[in-house]
């Protein structure tokens, strides 16, 4: 369906024409003084100046052009020129009849769907999930879930950090404690065992104890970068185990994604990459544009237009060795050949800025990528605790995200049997999912590049712009339609009927942006968008709920429309929560 304000501004277009005016003013938005109007044009103002006219006065023309409008039931024009309106209650109600009897709710599908491959998420194998990678998770998410509502095909890629020192540490530390393994034994030609000689919890305990021991003791660094290189060159007993670490690592990491509702396409990783890193870097030489620097190999990528310094691509260190950035192009050598994406999309932590523009630049210059690949990086700010620093645990140590949800699903334990006792089951049940909305909803409502405060307490309230008040929200509606049921009652078929007060206008109105909110909140990558939607639309809801008689009312009819509407907005709610990556309880 087309959007309910392109629809106004062809109106209004129509009646510029009628008037004598150029179309090109004829925009219309959202009211600013909605205590005046629900819409507005301000293109009398811009078009006073071309026709040298006051504004006034081709808005009072256009004005009386639009009166005849079957869309409007009030026009006005208002000095010093807009043009103010209010929709049709009948217009508005066929529109939502619309929206009603459309599965995708009035949203188009994209028209040219495109392959968006998205990076999100971002584990380093070995090292357990923290707080960091929270955050590109359900960002990353909620992204992929919008743009496959929008109708494209989005491929979700974990891209592990599977690569570098933190590999050589970890086959170090074992090679003290266990010599005897056969992965440590270069002579051997046998196959290795299948069954790794660890298991997560004893590897998250070994990468961290091998870090540290690393800082101090020069020699075990060298040990562990030796094995790194070792590693890399194809030693067979370091691959091996190297194996075991990623299989162990992933069957950990995919339990923690499933507790967060987060799901990838692909589990690929820096690993993958490196196959294609000779190739790329001789292609590189060859066509001049990678060049050597102080022993190493780079590739210019500073423009003129640039206010602060971007240093060259490094490809590849004095000694050889690859890097970050080395990787990352080569997964998009890697991802083209595979995948082909239009486009790709980076969810990651805004300090790594700079390494994404060389990357970018880079890929573009030399065509690694297509001249028409999109490449767009979203940075998301830091989660700091309440004392404004980067969120820690209370004894100051980075906080493991299962203890982080634990947390909140204890609150919202404690909440829920504080408010409805139940029982301990369902109690248990219905925190974790309300609990997933607090977690998610807390997050995503703030505009990603932004930092932002983890507040268990804020997040889990039942009041203000939280996920639990919109889940408590829906299942405000869901009761209310199942008790209908119960009584008996039978909307399906019926029709939403106009608009009898103020509230119950303003909730259909809220209704219709929603096809709006989703294409925009789509473009500009931006969920949060979805979030202030939903907490307007929630809002709207629960003030017409508060004023209006649904089930109580004897008009027949009307009950019939306002179960209509309740059902509309319970479907926009939900596909709206859906995109976000949670879902509401049936009861709490
Ligand atoms: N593993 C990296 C980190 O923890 C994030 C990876 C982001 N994706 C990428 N293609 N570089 O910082």
């Amino acid at each position: 369906m087309e959007k309910l304000l392109d629809l106004l501004t062809q109106e209004m277009a129509k009646a510029f024409a009628e008037a004598g005016y150029d179309e090109k003013y004829a925009r219309v938005s959202l009211s600013n003084r909605p205590d005046l109007c629900e819409y507005q044009c301000n293109g009398a103002m811009a078009a006073a100046k071309e026709y040298h006219k006051a504004p006034i006065m081709i808005a009072e023309a256009v004005a009386k052009a639009l009166g005849g409008s079957d869309m409007l039931e009030e026009v006005q024009a208002v000095k010093p020129g807009f043009i103010n309106m209010k929709l049709s209650p009948a217009f508005l109600c066929s529109y939502l009849n619309g929206m009603d009897g459309d599965e995708r709710l009035g949203c188009s599908q994209a028209e040219h769907p495109e392959t968006i491959l998205i990076d999100y998420g971002g584990p380093n194998v070995a090292k357990p999930l923290h707080v960091g990678h929270l955050r590109s998770a359900i960002i990353g998410e909620s992204i992929k879930r919008l743009g496959r509502f929008m109708g494209h095909h989005m491929i979700g890629d974990v891209h592990l950090g599977d690569w570098g020192l933190q590999m050589g540490l970890i086959i170090v530390e074992l090679k003290k404690r266990q010599p005897e393994l056969v992965y440590f034994d270069e002579a051997y030609e046998g196959d290795y065992p299948e069954e790794a000689p660890f298991t997560i919890a004893e590897l998250e305990e070994i990468y961290p104890t091998a870090s540290a021991r690393s800082k101090e003791d020069e020699a075990y660094k060298e040990e562990a970068m030796q094995a790194t290189y070792e590693l890399q060159h194809g030693r067979r007993g370091y691959q091996a185990l190297l194996g075991h670490i990623l299989h162990v690592s992933v069957t950990d990491l995919k339990r923690n994604y499933a507790n967060l509702n987060v799901e990838f396409e692909l589990w690929k990783g820096e690993s993958d990459a490196q196959p294609y890193i000779p190739a790329m870097v001789q292609e590189l030489k060859d066509k001049g544009y990678a060049y050597e620097s102080e022993g190493a190999l780079v590739v210019d990528v500073k423009e003129d237009s640039d206010t602060k310094e971007v240093p060259p691509c490094i490809i590849l260190k004095s000694d050889g060795a690859s890097l970050y950035t080395t990787t990352d192009l080569a997964t998009l050598v890697e991802r083209r050949k595979l995948y082909d994406p239009d486009e790709v999309i980076y969810v990651v932590d805004k300090r790594q800025e700079m390494h994404f523009v060389q990357v970018f630049r880079c890929a573009k210059k030399c065509g690694i990528v297509k001249e028409e690949t999109k490449l767009r990086f979203l940075g998301f700010g830091t989660m700091n605790g309440k004392d404004g620093k980067p969120f820690k645990t209370r004894e100051g140590g980075v906080m493991r995200l299962e203890y982080l949800i634990q947390d909140i699903n204890d609150e919202m334990y404690r909440k829920i049997q504080e408010s409805r006792p139940m029982d301990r089951e369902e109690a248990e049940k219905t925190a974790k999912i309300v609990g997933l909305s607090a977690l998610k909803y807390g997050d995503l409502s703030n505009q990603a590049s932004k930092d932002y405060i983890f507040d268990v307490d804020r997040f889990t309230s039942s009041e203000g712009n939280t996920g639990p008040y919109i889940l408590y929200t829906i299942v405000r509606i869901k009761s209310i339609l199942k008790k209908y049921q119960e009584e008996g009652g039978n909307a399906d078929g019926a029709k939403i009927q106009p608009c009898e007060n103020e509230s119950e206008k303003a909730l259909m109105l809220e209704l219709t942006k929603f096809n709006g909110v989703m294409e925009n909140a789509f473009e500009e990558i931006a969920p949060h968008k979805v979030c202030a939607y939903i907490y307007d639309l929630a809002n709207a809801f629960n003030k017409f709920y508060h004023e209006t008689k649904i089930l109580g009312t004897e008009d027949e009819a009307a009950k019939k429309s306002r179960i209509r509407l309740l059902g509309l907005t319970r479907k926009v709610l939900e596909t709206c929560i859906d995109v976000l990556g949670f879902e509401a309880p049936e009861r709490m």
